[in-house]
């Protein structure tokens, strides 16, 4: 899989990328993750990339020529199954659209800054518009690291245990059950005895229980979800 992230801020992103799954997903060549100065597509002298509202509200806009020419440039060398904008008004990430990004190709995400892009760049050039939450972010480049980071983890490979992602929370619309390591009790407080059975059926059924209940408790609406888009 390949991401390009067209970005104002690259050193904000770079860092988020390069550790941990991330990292060792790219190192094994899973995925490639380009990261683009929206500024070396500017034509300006000054190298700007965003201007005044005509609206003549306050805040500044991304101009839609630089961003016009990085998609282009990309789009030229390739196809693009999805081209993605970070925008608090997309749709909300959740683990299925993360488990469709992730059966991908090629993908660009750009990030918004400033009071948003010109609204052209929107209506002709992106393909599909995220959200993190409901909450302002000061830029999109912490939405993008983590949507890049939700894709990346499920790309076959780039977890040391194949079937870790499957049992992630939200994987089924349901929370993952509660984990355990050793000492078997510590200061008074105990590891559920039924783990300590070496029964991995009665195992396998009390993690499922544990999940159902949790789920039921603090995210009932994800019950509600099931088999939705
Ligand atoms: N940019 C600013 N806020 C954002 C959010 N909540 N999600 C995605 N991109 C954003």
């Amino acid at each position: 899989m390949r991401i390009d992230i067209i970005t104002v801020l690259p050193e904000l992103i770079e860092s988020p990328l390069n550790h941990s799954i991330v990292k060792r997903a790219k190192d094994k060549n899973l995925v490639e993750i380009i990261v683009h100065n929206l500024r070396d597509y500017s034509t300006d002298k000054h190298k700007r990339v965003d201007d005044y509202a005509f609206s003549g509200d306050a805040g500044m806009v991304m101009m839609v020529e630089p961003i016009f020419r990085a998609i282009n440039d990309l789009k030229s060398q390739r196809t693009y199954d999805e081209i993605i904008y970070t925008s608090p008004d997309g749709k909300m990430l959740n683990q299925q659209r993360s488990n469709y990004l992730s059966t991908l190709k090629n993908i660009i995400i750009l990030c918004g800054h400033y009071k948003g892009i010109d609204q052209r760049v929107r209506d002709n050039l992106i393909t599909m518009e995220i959200s993190i939450g409901d909450y302002v972010l000061s830029g999109g480049e912490l939405a993008a690291a983590v949507i890049t980071d939700s894709i990346v983890r499920l790309i076959p490979g780039a977890l040391g245990d194949e079937t870790s992602a499957l049992t992630d929370s939200f994987q089924d619309n349901l929370l993952a059950p509660p984990v355990y390591t050793r000492p078997a009790e510590f200061n008074g407080w105990k590891v559920p005895e039924i783990l300590l059975s070496g029964n991995d059926a009665l195992i396998e059924k009390w993690k499922f229980e544990q999940s159902m209940e949790r789920t039921k408790r603090l995210r009932p609406e994800l019950l509600d979800e099931w088999g939705e888009d």
